[in-house]
């Protein structure tokens, strides 16, 4: 049975006790890709930031994470068992350089907050990534979605990604729906059209991996 890792959701970057940084993903698209790996008969290891989501049936494992640290740490520890890996997490690229230990006060001025640059997971399995290990990531675009996906693809050694449009209401974040180009390390350019969440993590699925089948 082939064994894939998938994260899905946000992160969340504490600034203090009761405040946090943190972005719109649902985790829909990533859990719609861990239940269609399901159907498909891999081993799915779901690791996933906070969300409402119910969690996927059949799982081999599920892990629970918050900050990106802990997704890092979580990814990092199961990535060499993987035959392939899928990263579809919205991860945060930057968090808050200290976490106040105590709720912080306001008074009349600005507040400053000094943000430090998270772990690119993603680059770090690329950089680790075995000659037998699948590795696919997502690119969320508001613009020039082409050419920031391919230039992902091959800064950060992946063999798969499925580039998105973002900020908008009908795909992308907390849409029950998506439309993905996938762009292959070959050259593959395979369009999927809008349609659910849950159709798309199929035909991802179907393109990526041909030989394994729906049940
Ligand atoms: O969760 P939903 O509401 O269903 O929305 C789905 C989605 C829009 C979140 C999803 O389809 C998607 O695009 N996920 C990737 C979001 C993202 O962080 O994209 P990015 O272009 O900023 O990052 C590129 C890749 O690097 C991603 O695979 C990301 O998981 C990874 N990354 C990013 C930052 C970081 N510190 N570590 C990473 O591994």
């Amino acid at each position: 049975m082939k064994k894939i890792l998938i994260t899905a959701g946000p992160t969340r970057e504490a600034i203090d006790p009761v405040r946090y940084i943190t972005n719109y993903s649902s985790g829909k698209m990533g859990y719609s890709l861990a239940e269609a790996a399901v159907k498909r008969g891999f081993a799915v290891t779901l690791i996933s930031g906070p969300v409402t989501l119910s969690r996927p049936e059949h799982l081999a494992e599920f892990v629970q994470v918050v900050s990106a640290a802990e997704m890092a740490e979580a990814v990092k520890k199961r990535f060499p068992l993987m035959d392939a890996a899928i990263m579809c997490a919205a991860v945060a690229d930057y968090r808050p350089v200290c976490i106040s230990q105590s709720k912080i006060k306001k008074n009349g001025g600005n507040l400053l907050l000094t943000l430090e640059r998270t772990e690119d997971i993603l680059q770090t399995l690329g950089k680790i990534k075995q000659p037998h290990q699948q590795l696919i990531g997502f690119a969320a675009e508001t613009d020039s979605l082409q050419a920031y996906a391919q230039e992902k693809l091959r800064r950060k050694n992946l063999d798969w990604i499925a580039a998105n449009l973002v900020g908008r209401t009908d795909r992308g974040f907390q849409s029950d729906d998506n439309a993905v180009t996938l762009y292959g390390a070959h050259g593959e350019i395979i369009d999927f059209p809008l349609c659910s969440k849950r159709e798309l993590a199929e035909k991802i699925l179907q393109a990526i991996f041909p030989e394994s089948s729906s049940f």
